[in-house]
């Protein structure tokens, strides 16, 4: 199996005070941030682009080009902002980060308040993490007090950054990231129609980045070790070690660091990580990214867990949740929770997801309910199809990826809950 020391968890229990520069420092902490400050501007981004860092968020965009977008758009100030939002229901890796390592993630913003010349940075921290608001405040005021934060920082004039924490209230789509610059305007919390890009209108109409927690903390270590060491340690198509969270009937619970290009089947079974079930019995599926995921089946266990490799086998590693189900959970019933899920979570705004999700939930309960029939498995595909290509934005786009997967690789479970008063089904 591929294994490597950790690089994001590399602090995670060694500090006795997370928020201390003084321990921070002492494992490394501000290393990158001071090479940095010394470097090309533009050499940090090739740092960045080299290394291949995809957006830990879900979508899987490359900071690198996302970054070099961003130091092409005329126009100042320019706001940096960390989404740690973490609403995707079995992902919980940065909450790790965020309480254990926070300085990490201010050393990662702070790179791209020295690239960007940004004044101001925001992390939107998710209102169920309270407690952990409070470390990350301390861990911003002791970084002030060092003179990490502030006015001429490292001694550089003109160098000024602060960071401004702002409490989310519990909406999944404020996760999404126009949402959420909506929401730290104190709008209401809904997604923006794109065009135009973040890059160019986002926060109070400027110029912004949206980086997620882990994708800010992988910055230091990138410019640190080189964006080449960085890919080395995953795949081609995606460079670095991932954060996953490992939920529901696994054995071992809990958030793991693996290098990207480790087969999935290692994760799911190796006593490192998941290591099977805790209630004995084989796994029957993985659900994959969280809520908005596809869902992995025994036959896929093989694949790779890279970018590319998840994308070629209808499968993608969105922000790194593996929730395991043992094979006494029925997939008609698990799909139909994930559907209930979004009907909860769409903000209304567009008629595809904000009645499409509630008619797949009706759908999915005539086949929970054993009531459906044929014409509802040609109705059940319909509705995906179109709330997956007429939603607005990423919620709705996505409240239809579980279903669609397991229509696929388990359509008899579907059918085999059919009526077939309509049509005998063979
Ligand atoms: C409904 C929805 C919820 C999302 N929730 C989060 C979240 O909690 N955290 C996050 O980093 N990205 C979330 N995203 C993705 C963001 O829109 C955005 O892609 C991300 O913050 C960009 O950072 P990255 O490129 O570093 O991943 C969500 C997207 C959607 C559509
Ligand atoms: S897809 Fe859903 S969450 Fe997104 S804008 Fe439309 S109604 Fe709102």
């Amino acid at each position: 199996m591929k294994k490597t020391e950790p690089l994001l968890l590399r602090r995670v229990a060694k500090m006795s005070n997370p928020a201390s520069v003084e321990e921070f420092i002492a494992l490394d902490g501000f290393q990158g941030l001071r090479k940095a400050v010394a470097m090309d501007k533009t050499k940090i981004l090739d740092e960045i682009s080299i290394a291949h860092l995809r957006g830990r968020g879900g979508a899987a965009y490359p900071a690198g080009r996302k970054w070099l977008h961003l130091y092409h758009i005329q126009g100042a100030p320019k706001y940096i902002v960390c989404n740690a939002d973490e609403g995707e229901p079995g992902t919980f890796k940065d909450k790790i980060l965020l309480e254990q390592d926070p300085l990490s993630i201010i050393e990662g913003m702070l790179i791209a308040g020295y690239v960007f010349d940004s004044p101001r940075g925001f992390i939107y921290i998710r209102g169920e993490y309270r407690p952990i608001q409070k470390i990350f405040q301390e861990a911003l005021d002791n970084a002030t007090r060092a003179g990490f934060l502030g006015e001429n920082i490292l001694g550089i004039p003109g160098f000024n950054y602060a960071i401004t924490i702002v409490s989310g209230a519990g909406a999944y789509v404020c996760g999404e990231n126009s949402a959420l610059l909506n929401s730290i305007e104190g709008r209401t919390g809904r997604p923006r129609v794109k065009p135009p890009h973040l890059a160019e209108v986002g926060l109070y109409l400027q110029p912004t980045l949206v980086n997620n927690v882990e994708s800010f903390a992988c910055i230091p270590a990138i410019i640190s070790m080189g964006g080449q060491a960085f890919l080395d340690l995953g795949t081609k198509d995606g460079g670095g070690t991932k954060l996953i969270s490992i939920s529901g009937h696994a054995k071992n619970r809990g958030v793991f660091e693996v290098p990207l290009g480790t087969p999935m089947r290692d994760i799911l079974y190796d006593e490192a990580y998941g290591g099977g079930t805790s209630t004995g019995k084989p796994i029957g599926f993985c659900h994959l990214g969280g809520q908005s995921g596809p869902i992995a089946f025994p036959e896929q266990f093989d694949v790779l867990y890279s970018y590319q490799a998840l994308w070629d086998n209808d499968l993608a590693l969105g922000a790194g949740a593996l929730v395991v189900m043992d094979e006494s959970v029925s997939i008609v019933d698990y799909v139909r929770r994930v559907a209930e899920f979004f009907v909860h979570e769409s903000c209304g705004k567009c008629t595809p997801c904000r009645v499409g999700t509630t008619r797949l939930l009706e759908c999915l309960d005539l086949f929970v309910s054993r009531k459906a029939t044929l014409a509802d498995l040609e109705r059940l595909e319909k509705l995906l199809l179109h709330i997956t290509r007429l939603s607005a934005c990423g919620l709705g786009q996505s409240a239809g990826v579980a279903v669609t997967s397991a229509l696929k690789y388990r359509r008899t479970a579907f059918e085999t809950v059919s009526s077939g008063r309509e049509v005998a089904l063979g």
